[in-house]
């Protein structure tokens, strides 16, 4: 029996896509009795040290969920304080991921940042993007739906102008024109905080996607819970609609 094959062995089918819902910052600081900002904090060395893991195991592409289309719905106070964060980050780490051979790719509307943080955003895509190691992908005010929707208008658009039939339309019109285009497929979600929710993330890539749900907060996950999903992943019988 070819259990490599199969994605069962031990030791076989590490997932090329993995993507996660880094949640559980603000709940961890909270029981610190520190402010949301300590969590949110906490939460970016545990992305950090999350992408270094990925890279060892040979994940090719890491999508990480950071700022959806519906954080805007926080005090303007915390939205100003993961903006600070961001810029801080990108300034801090920009260097060492490019030097790691990591491409910086993102998804979502992050033009609607502020022109500082949109050219820090920018620069980390430039900077890296002759990269081949690994993809990260960052998700920055982004909304699945909304990506669904702008796809479908853009079709509407081509078909128009006589540049698109309808019965030409397949399920790869609709991929080419999302953000995660030309991504493998997602092989892994993994959400932290023990949320069973996708909260609007990757709607259409998670189709056939192995899902996680893990009650560690974001800011205590690390290279050995990475680890351990994957593992999880490994052992799977991913059937697509077959025996
Ligand atoms: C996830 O942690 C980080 C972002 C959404 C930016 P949360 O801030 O959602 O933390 P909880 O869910 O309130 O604990
Ligand atoms: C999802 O977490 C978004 C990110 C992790 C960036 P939220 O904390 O915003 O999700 P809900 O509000 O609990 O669904
Ligand atoms: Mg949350």
């Amino acid at each position: 029996m070819d259990d490599a094959a199969a994605g069962t062995g031990s030791g076989a089918a590490v997932p090329r896509h993995v993507a996660i819902i880094m949640d559980g910052n603000g709940r961890w600081a909270q029981r610190r009795g520190l402010p949301r900002i300590a969590g949110h904090r906490k939460g970016i060395e545990a992305a950090r040290s999350v992408v270094k893991a990925a890279g060892a195991l040979g994940i090719e592409v890491l999508t990480l969920y950071a700022f959806s289309s519906e954080n805007w719905n926080r005090p303007a106070s915390e939205i100003a304080d993961l903006m600070n964060l961001l810029r801080r980050f990108i300034r801090k780490e920009l260097e060492a991921l490019a030097r790691e051979g990591i491409r910086i790719r993102v998804i979502g509307d992050y033009h609607a940042f502020e022109s500082d943080v949109v050219a820090l955003i920018d620069s980390a895509i430039a900077r890296t993007a002759d990269n081949e190691k690994a993809t990260l992908v960052v998700a920055l005010n982004y909304g699945s739906q909304f990506e669904i929707t702008d796809a479908v208008r853009r079709i509407a658009e081509d078909v128009r102008n006589g540049r698109l039939g309808v019965d030409d339309i397949s399920n790869e019109t609709i991929e080419n024109r999302l953000s995660t285009q030309g991504l493998p497929p997602l092989d892994l979600l993994i959400r932290t905080s023990g949320e069973k929710r996708l909260s609007n993330f990757l709607l259409w890539q998670s189709a056939y996607a192995e899902l996680l749900f893990t009650d560690t907060l974001w800011p205590d996950f690390g290279e050995g819970d990475l680890n351990l999903a994957v593992q999880d992943f490994a052992r799977r019988d991913r059937r697509y609609g077959g025996l």
